[in-house]
């Protein structure tokens, strides 16, 4: 096991931030994972763990050692009587493993089409788009679990139940950096149903008969691709902010006052109705789309999106955050969660 000394992360977050690890290691398997994180706590030396780097801001350059989760491999592994049982290493691109799975016709994942990252970060925000969110198709997920009162690290399969998967949660942002994905088992549907709820994909897919997954798939892309900017080309992690859950009586009065306000039914929680409000509509509304802080900005086609013209930094990012979610409470009243996760934590 060999570790690169002051390494540079710009292509390795999604922001392009010109930052940079103290030590860094490339992990190919389970066991030069063990190796790296006994190596770190032998030295007492904080470490940080990196998937696809692309719902992350780092805000200074990470002391300690970065660990780049590189497992590989897909594959079927049965067919119940009624789902595929499929296993993908968490450092496969997760937008190439929804391709692989049409490919190798088992559909039901085309929805998620084009969400960047790796397919171990995927769970832990709970990835979700059009409809449809990666916890629905969780089997169970191999982790290493690093956080044990004796300082053991065990390796540990977490079921979906475990898991505990909500809007953009799971147990693992509870835990923030305790468990680090290896391997993750998706449970697909072998029955093929496809997921419209969504008003626009259902929109762009209806003169197609019959209606199949790819079709699905591309709409999704093409939709993504027209609202969402290609963090190759402008640095971005997606949706900045969750869309808030508010309350039956916080909404009304909310539409009272914003007749226009663009909100959606959420699932109920002890029987009480919960309403997400659209963030984007909320900070478009404020006068922010488009708007720029040197190199720092608002996407100008969809307002939950902050990006990096260039030569922006961390730093600068969470000024703009704080600023919008200062706006929207004084506003509003309602507070935005931010959904990237900031790296040193702070
Ligand atoms: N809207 C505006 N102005 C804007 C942006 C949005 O008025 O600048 C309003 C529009 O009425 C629009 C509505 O807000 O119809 C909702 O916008 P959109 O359909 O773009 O979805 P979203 O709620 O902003 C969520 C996810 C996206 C996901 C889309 C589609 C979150 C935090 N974001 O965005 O996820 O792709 O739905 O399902 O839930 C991501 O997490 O990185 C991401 C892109």
């Amino acid at each position: 096991m060999r570790t690169l000394p002051n390494f540079s992360l710009k292509s390795l977050n999604s922001f392009g931030f010109d930052i940079s690890a103290e030590e860094y290691i490339a992990v190919a398997s389970s066991d030069v994972l063990r190796q790296a994180i006994d190596y770190a706590k032998s030295k007492s030396m904080p470490w940080y763990v990196l998937g696809g780097g692309s719902n992350l801001v780092i805000h200074e350059n990470l002391p300690g050692l970065t660990i780049h989760v590189h497992i590989m491999g897909k594959k079927l592994v049965t067919k119940t009587s009624s789902h595929a049982l499929v296993d993908v290493g968490a450092g496969e691109n997760w937008h190439e493993f929804v391709q692989w799975t049409l490919d190798n016709n088992l559909p039901g994942l085309e929805n998620l089409a084009l969400i960047p990252g790796t397919c171990g970060a995927a769970p832990i925000q709970n990835i979700g788009a059009y409809g449809s969110e990666i916890g629905q198709f969780i089997d169970s997920i191999e982790v290493l679990d690093t956080q044990q009162d004796d300082d053991e690290l065990r390796w540990q399969t977490l079921t979906k139940a475990d898991c505990q998967f909500k809007y953009r949660h799971s147990v693992f942002k509870d835990h923030p950096g305790r468990y680090i994905v290896t391997q993750v088992r998706l449970a697909i549907p072998l029955e093929w149903c496809p997921n419209l709820q969504y008003a626009e994909l259902a929109k762009h897919t209806s003169n197609i008969s019959p209606l199949l997954p790819l079709d699905i798939f591309e709409a999704v892309c093409k939709i993504r691709q027209a609202k969402l900017p290609d963090p190759k080309v402008l640095g971005n992690a997606g949706s900045f902010f969750h869309n808030p859950v508010v309350d039956e009586s916080t909404y009304l009065s909310l539409k009272e006052k914003f007749p226009n306000l663009v909100s959606f039914p959420s699932q109920t929680v002890n029987g009480q109705a919960q309403f997400k409000l659209a963030a984007g509509w909320l900070i478009d509304q404020c006068g922010f789309k488009g708007y720029r802080q040197g190199d720092i900005g608002v996407y100008d086609k969809q307002a939950l999106v902050l990006v990096n013209h260039g030569h922006g930094n961390g730093k600068e990012l969470l000024q703009l955050a704080t600023l919008i979610q200062e706006k929207i409470h004084a506003v509003y009243g309602v507070d935005l969660t931010q959904e990237p996760m900031n790296l040193p934590t702070s």
